[in-house]
C-alpha cells in the first residue's frame, strides 16, 4: 500500500471494502485504538449514510465547490470523504495499538477497563461495532472527530485519558481511513459503566490544523509517525503538573520500575551512536544490535505497533530521532 498516494475515494465501494475487510481485520486482531461511550442513538449506519455525513464535514480542500455549470455533475455526496479500511489497518500499526479498550474476558475491544487517578474513574469504551453499546451507530466522521477532537457525535469531550493530542496530528484521509478499519470490529456486546469524573475535560482545540496530506518520507515522515504514536507519552520527562516537558522532547523518563531511554542524539544516549538502520531495525524486530530481546512496555509497542510498519517508514522514524536537537538526559 501507498502511503505516498493520497487517496480522495470519491465513491463507497462496498464490494471492494467486503473483500479487503478479512486483511484489515487481521491487522486489527487484538487491540483496536481509538474510544468513546456510546452516546448516539442506535441505528444502521449504512454505506451511503457514511458517505453522505463524511460529506456534510469534509474538510475545505475535499468539499472545494465545484464551478457553478459544472455542479450537477459533481454533487456534495460524490466529494465525501471516505475511508480504505485496508489501509487504516496500517494507520492503525502506526497509532501502536491500544490495549486500554482491550477486554481479556470477552477477547475483544469491548472495554470496561477501569482507570483511576485524581481525575476520578474512567473506564475505556466499547469501541466494537455493536451498535448499542459499542460505536456501531457511528458514521466515519463521527469516529474522526472522537480520535482527532475528542468530541463525541453529542459534542461532549472525552476524557483526554483518550490520546486525541496525539491523533489531532493524524491527516484527513489518514483519519477516515482509520475510522473505516475501526467500523470492521466485529460487535461485542458489552454495557460499560459511565465514568466518574471530578470535573468536565476541558474542550480541546489542537494546535496546529491537522495536515491534509500526511508527509509521505524523510524526516518528516519519521515526526509525523512519532507524534501519532505518541512515543513522547514514555519518553518525554514530565513537569510537576504531570504535562510532558517539552523542552525535554524524548529527552528519557522515569517509567514504573524502568527508564524510557533518551531518543536524542545527545552523547550519553544509544542513539548517539547506533546507525539510522541499527535503530530501524531494533524498532521492526525488537532485538538490539547486541541480539538481545527487548521487554516490557517497549516490547507492547513493537508488537502492536513499529513491527508491522515498512522498513521505510521505521527508517523515517530513525532519521527523525537523529535529526532532534540533542538534550542530556536528566
Ligand atoms: C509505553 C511506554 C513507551 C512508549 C509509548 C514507547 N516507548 Fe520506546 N521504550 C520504552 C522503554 C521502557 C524502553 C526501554 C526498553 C528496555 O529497557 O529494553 C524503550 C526503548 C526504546 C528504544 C531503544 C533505546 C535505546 O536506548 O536503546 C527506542 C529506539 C525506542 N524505545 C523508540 C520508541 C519509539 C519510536 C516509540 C514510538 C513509536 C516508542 N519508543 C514508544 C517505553 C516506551
Amino acid at each position: 500500500m501507498h502511503l505516498s498516494e493520497k487517496q480522495a475515494h470519491r465513491r463507497h465501494s462496498v464490494m471492494g471494502q467486503m473483500t479487503i475487510a478479512a486483511a484489515a481485520l487481521a491487522l486489527l486482531a487484538a487491540v483496536l485504538v481509538a474510544c468513546a461511550p456510546i452516546t448516539a442513538p442506535a441505528r444502521d449506519a449504512t454505506a451511503t449514510e457514511v458517505a453522505t455525513e463524511a460529506a456534510t464535514e469534509a474538510p475545505a480542500e475535499e468539499a472545494t465547490a465545484a464551478p457553478a455549470e459544472e455542479a450537477t455533475a459533481a454533487p456534495a455526496e460524490e466529494i465525501a470523504m471516505v475511508g480504505d479500511p485496508a489501509r487504516g489497518g496500517y494507520i492503525f500499526a502506526m497509532t501502536t495499538g491500544c490495549g486500554c479498550h482491550f477486554n481479556r474476558d470477552l477477547g475483544a475491544p469491548a472495554g470496561g477497563n477501569k482507570f483511576e487517578g485524581p481525575f476520578g474513574v474512567v473506564y475505556a469504551p466499547n469501541i466494537t461495532s455493536d451498535p448499542e453499546t459499542g460505536i456501531g451507530a457511528w458514521s466515519e466522521t463521527d469516529i474522526v472527530n472522537a480520535l482527532r477532537l475528542g468530541m463525541r457525535p453529542d459534542g461532549s469531550q472525552l476524557h483526554p485519558i483518550m490520546p486525541y493530542m496525539a491523533f489531532s496530528n493524524l491527516s484527513d484521509q489518514d483519519a477516515y481511513d482509520l475510522a473505516a478499519a475501526l467500523k470492521l470490529a466485529p460487535p461485542v456486546v458489552n454495557a460499560v459503566p459511565a465514568s466518574e469524573l471530578t470535573a468536565a475535560p476541558a474542550p480541546f482545540t489542537p494546535a496546529n490544523p491537522p495536515p491534509a496530506v500526511a508527509p509521505t518520507e524523510g524526516v518528516e515522515r519519521g515526526a509525523y509517525i512519532v507524534a501519532i504514536a505518541n512515543c513522547g507519552r514514555c519518553h518525554t520527562p514530565r513537569g510537576e503538573n504531570g504535562a510532558p516537558d517539552m523542552t525535554r522532547f524524548l529527552a528519557g523518563a522515569p517509567l514504573q520500575d524502568t527508564i524510557a531511554p533518551n531518543l536524542t542524539p545527545h552523547e550519553s544516549s544509544n542513539i548517539s551512536f547506533l546507525t539510522e538502520e541499527q535503530i530501524a531495525s531494533f524498532l521492526l524486530t525488537g532485538v538490539y544490535d547486541d541480539g538481545t530481546p527487548v521487554e516490557g512496555p517497549m516490547k507492547m509497542i513493537i508488537d502492536s505497533g513499529t513491527s508491522r510498519l515498512t522498513e521505510a517508514d521505521a527508517l523515517a522514524i530513525a532519521q527523525y530521532l537523529k535529526s532532534l536537537p540533542p538534550v542530556a538526559s536528566e
